[in-house]
């Protein structure tokens, strides 16, 4: 925490601190450094005398603020997952480097070593492994719900409701009605709660994507199987139809085992974010993990893979790059798959999924778009715009052409990257659940720059605002038909 000394200190300071002066009142502040972080609240103390004129919403007096709009360099919680250097291109999982893990691990060897802090021994991992496959069956009401969706629904739609509707099967499991400290007292039962809702959520996030893609096929479900690896078993829950003794490609098998176990986590992107603000209201975990999908969609992240499909789509061939740079330098594109808020060189990732590729094509083929991929990929890197702005392939530029070799509709894209996920956000959920001097709600401050305070105006008295922004859009009505519109009704002139 901040102390004002009005003295002329710096010399007198604690080397492992900051020393601030407010201009405004000459007051002058040692804030203490630890782990190279000062803490925000420290400013909350340089408080000012507002000027005259100023307006009071500015809380001049109550303490300066903090303002980061996207949480540029914002730590909000102290983490012993996953490290992050985005300047040298590394990543590593509780110490481990993901080119090590990717060699070496797998997706549920790696899922523990996320959640739990350590690499298991054979006997752990058994344990694990068997308490989230047998976790994986749903219950057969779930059939009806999926079915409740239109032909059409996207399928990340379906299992970001999916998640939430896990969560109505487990009233034991819901902090809500159990007691709010059901998760974090750290005590054996409390414990064995957390990790019987791990095991589920990852067992049966596979389960319910593949229900989301044999919906959207028209086909019936299918019960997960005994004896198959976590993808060997997600690849039968989608492909299975009544063939006997199915075994999915082993190629294809490992392939998507390498690329969840390289999903799995990284740290407090937006998606995981959004899980421990959700969590740390202390809601139950499967509500928090549809949140954590939810934010996943969106194109700017896991959503990024199905961008760069279609954007390829429409570029259509290599001679056409050229073109589509320049309309990205005009900023009238976007180059999906480069550019990313930590790393300002290449994911280490991608060059992972890059081999990867060239396992999967060796059986499937390759994809026709590759040729395209490789041309905008070179024409990026030698151009001046990306080079300036650091901006190199990220891990979606390559994962969606292995995703299309495989055979995945462009739309399930985003499913294949929010299941694997589902590990990292239940690790920082797990490890926010138990740490030191309890959940804090996350609650931001803002910068609050609208009106001040006015008296309501009577209807007769208003002036008229009117402009797009300031007013309520105008929208075509789809569901009325013409007939309907001409006919009269009770209440008619309300609609
Ligand atoms: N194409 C063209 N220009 C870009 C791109 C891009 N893909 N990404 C960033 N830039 C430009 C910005 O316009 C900006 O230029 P300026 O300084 O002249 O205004 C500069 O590079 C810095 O970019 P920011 O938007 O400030 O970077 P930020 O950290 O906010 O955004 C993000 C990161 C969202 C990933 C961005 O690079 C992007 O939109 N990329 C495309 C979408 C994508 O691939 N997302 C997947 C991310 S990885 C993942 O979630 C697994």
């Amino acid at each position: 925490m901040g102390r004002p000394t009005s003295s002329s200190l710096p010399e007198s300071a604690p080397q492992e601190s900051l020393t601030i002066r407010d201009n405004r009142t000459g007051k002058t502040y040692t804030v203490p450094i630890a782990d190279n972080a000062i803490s925000a609240t420290a400013f909350k103390t340089m408080t000012a005398p507002r000027k005259p004129g100023e307006r009071e919403e500015n809380e001049t007096e109550k303490g300066l603020r903090v303002q980061d709009k996207g949480f540029l360099n914002t730590a909000v919680i102290r983490s012993g997952i996953t490290y992050i250097d985005g300047d040298a291109g590394v990543l590593r999982y509780r110490g481990y480097p993901i080119e090590q893990l990717a060699l070496k691990s797998s997706h549920l060897e790696t899922a523990y070593l996320l959640i739990y802090g350590s690499l298991p021994t054979n006997e752990q991992f058994k344990f694990f492994e068997s308490e989230v496959m047998r976790h994986s069956v749903m219950h057969a009401d779930a059939e009806g719900f999926f079915r409740s969706f239109r032909y059409d629904a996207h399928p990340m739609s379906m299992l970001t409701s999916a998640f939430a509707m896990l969560g109505s099967y487990y009233s034991e499991a819901n902090p809500s009605l159990q007691g709010q400290r059901l998760y974090t007292q750290g005590n054996a039962a409390s414990l064995a709660t957390m990790d019987r809702q791990i095991y589920r959520l990852i067992g049966k996030a596979t389960t319910l994507a593949a229900m989301a893609y044999r919906v959207r096929q028209g086909r019936n479900f299918v019960t997960p199987p005994t004896g198959l690896s976590y993808t060997g078993s997600f690849l039968y829950q989608m492909d299975h139809l009544s063939e006997e003794n199915y075994t999915p490609n082993p190629v294809l098998e490992k392939a998507l085992d390498v690329l969840f176990l390289i999903h799995a986590d990284h740290e407090l992107n937006a998606s995981c974010t959004t899980v421990l603000q959700t969590g740390s209201s202390l809601v139950d975990p499967y509500s928090a993990i549809a949140a954590g999908c939810a934010s996943l969609y969106g194109p700017l992240h896991g959503g990024a893979n199905e961008a760069v499909i279609r954007m390829l789509i429409s570029i259509g061939s290599p001679q056409n790059v050229p073109a589509f740079i320049e309309a990205v330098k005009r900023r009238e594109k976007t180059l999906s798959g480069f550019g990313h808020r930590v790393y300002k060189t290449s994911d280490p990732r991608s060059f992972i999924v890059r081999k990867t590729a060239d396992e999967v094509f060796k059986v499937t083929g390759k994809d026709e778009l590759l040729e395209t991929a490789m041309a905008l990929h070179d024409a990026a890197m030698k151009d001046e715009y990306f080079i300036k702005r650091k901006l190199a392939p990220n891990v979606d530029f390559w994962s969606g052409l292995i995703y299309r070799a495989m055979g995945f509709p462009l739309d399930f894209f985003p499913v294949l990257f929010a299941v694997p996920r589902v590990v990292g956000w239940l690790a920082h959920w797990r490890q926010m659940m138990l740490q030191e001097g309890g959940v804090k709600i996350w609650r931001p401050r803002q910068v609050y720059v609208g009106a001040g305070k006015r008296d309501y105006v009577p209807v007769e008295e208003r002036e008229k605002v009117e402009g797009a922004k300031q007013t309520p859009s105008k929208v075509e009505h789809g569901g009325i038909t013409k007939r309907t519109m001409l006919a009269t009704f009770k209440g008619k002139s309300k609609l």
